[in-house]
């Protein structure tokens, strides 16, 4: 390399002037010869030694690294102003470190998903809305590696051999990486980021995603050990509704979690969390779902959370709800209570080749109380659109009663939708169960006040 040559706005526009635009990015205006930025950071990186970054606190590696460049620019004649010298030196630091352009991303607090579509594209949702940023990686090999670190954190590994895999990040969020050649456009990254604020029930009714007598009524089904399945589309709130309905569970009692990558976050003294272990590369030691719920049924839990059924777990967790762990919950992917059924009667029968459909409804209909089902609405909010009851079988049909169902009635000046929900006045089938704890009036009198708006 020779001459000189200056280094204009090369550096990466931060998140906060660029990911709420929900307009069109602008291509990335750097017009210093890449070779030359190239060269610049492939010489600071092979002269920083790993063990010392690894030991210096992030406020200090930053000078330092600054220091470094200026010395490397002046060796070799680079131009560099103080500003640009200062960027390069953060985005090194933010390669080096964490997650590079992923990082400022991951501070805003606003945004819930991250999802990465190979190195140019990265879309964020921020409430409820899914927008298009202006966040770049380098190319793909600068997304690739920062794949391979996410994935080296929880001790798997991600390359062409194995292209995908789930990881958590420190903070907690869950990420799912797919690389070439399985995805066609460079690595794909999905983030759904782990809030800082874990979300109770007076949050959401904040959010707009229930009201108090709907609240109450899951607080109700929480602590009279009803089994409940929450159901929804993705990032449909799920999981967030299952943590704080979870919260209501007795410190008292035991609990074990099962779940492909954990999410949950309990707060009771007396959690045992599992999690899965996909095969090696030899594809050996996979130990599934399944596993860790047959497992966990001899580990004496009073409650068995599974993060989310997928598969032949279901015939387990069934299995489990029958058999005195009441208070059981899951999430389950489904656009409606009625859908979610049919895919637990799947996903057994999938598991349990031959098992009569009409056994497999009894199970289901034995171990299932609740089902509560949770929308993201074309407006951006989540909500509980329905809960219901799992009553019992006429003939070949399981019979469901919706306890609430949220009614849309129109659209607010905001453009938020307006609901209200509508209360079924029925005794439930658990009535007695409620009475045993005492809620049968706290029960009826939730379904009284219902009515208001969402
Ligand atoms: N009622 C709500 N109002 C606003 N934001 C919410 C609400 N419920 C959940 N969220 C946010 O939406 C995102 C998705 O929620 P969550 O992880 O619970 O969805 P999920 O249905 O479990 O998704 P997945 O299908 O990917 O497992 C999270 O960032 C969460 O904080
Ligand atoms: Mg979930």
């Amino acid at each position: 390399m020779s001459g000189v040559v200056s280094l204009p706005t090369f550096g990466r526009r931060r998140a906060e002037d660029t990911a709420g635009a929900a307009g069109l990015p602008a291509a990335p205006a750097t017009s210093a010869p890449p070779e030359a930025i190239t060269e610049l950071r492939a010489q600071c990186l092979a002269r920083l030694d790993p063990a010392g970054v690894a030991a210096l606190p992030p406020e200090r590696l930053r000078p330092e690294v600054e220091r470094l460049l200026s010395e490397i620019a002046t060796e070799r004649r680079l131009q560099l102003n103080a500003r640009e010298q200062r960027a390069l030196a953060a985005e090194l630091v933010a390669d080096m470190l964490g997650l590079g352009p992923l990082e400022t991303l991951l501070e805003d607090d606003a945004i819930a998903d991250i999802m990465v579509n190979g190195p140019h594209r990265v879309f964020v949702e921020r409430g409820g809305k899914v927008a298009l940023t202006d966040v770049r990686f380098r190319d793909s090999a600068h997304l690739t590696a920062i794949c391979q670190r996410i994935a080296a954190a929880v001790g798997r590994r991600v390359d062409e051999s194995s292209p995908m895999v789930d990881a958590r990040l420190k903070d907690g969020s869950r990420v799912n990486i797919v690389l070439p050649p399985l995805a066609l456009d460079g690595p794909c990254v999905s983030i759904r980021k782990f809030g800082k604020k874990s979300i109770d029930f007076a949050r959401l009714i904040g959010f707009g995603a229930l009201t108090e007598p709907v609240a109450q009524v899951l607080q109700i089904a929480a602590r009279a050990r009803l089994n409940v399945v929450i159901s929804g589309g993705t990032g449909s709130g799920k999981t967030t509704l299952m943590n704080a309905m979870s919260r209501l569970i007795d410190h008292g009692e035991r609990i074990v979690t099962v779940e492909d990558a954990a999410e949950l976050q309990l707060q009771q003294p007396h959690i045992v969390r599992l999690e899965t272990r996909p095969p090696s590369l030899e594809g050996k030691g996979e130990v599934t779902q399944r596993d860790l719920v047959r497992n966990a049924l001899r580990m004496r839990p009073d409650r068995i959370i599974i993060g989310e059924v997928r598969g032949a777990e279901a015939f387990d967790m069934l299995q489990a709800m029958n058999t005195g762990h009441d208070g059981s919950m899951s999430t389950i992917h489904a656009n409606t209570a009625r859908d979610a059924l049919t895919r637990i009667e799947n996903m057994v029968q999938m598991g349990n080749m031959g098992l009569p459909s009409a056994a497999i409804r009894i199970q289901i209909v034995s171990a299932i109380d609740l089902i509560v089902q949770v929308e993201r609405q074309r407006d951006g909010g989540r909500r509980i659109v329905q809960v219901t009851e799992v009553c019992g079988m006429e003939g070949e049909v399981v019979i469901l009663n919706d306890v609430f169902r949220l009614e849309t009635i129109g659209e607010r000046p905001d453009g938020r939708l307006a609901g209200r929900y509508v209360a079924s006045r029925a005794r439930p089938g658990f009535s007695e169960r409620l009475a045993y704890f005492n809620l049968v009036e706290p029960w009826m009198a939730a379904l009284a006040a219902a009515g208001q708006e969402p």
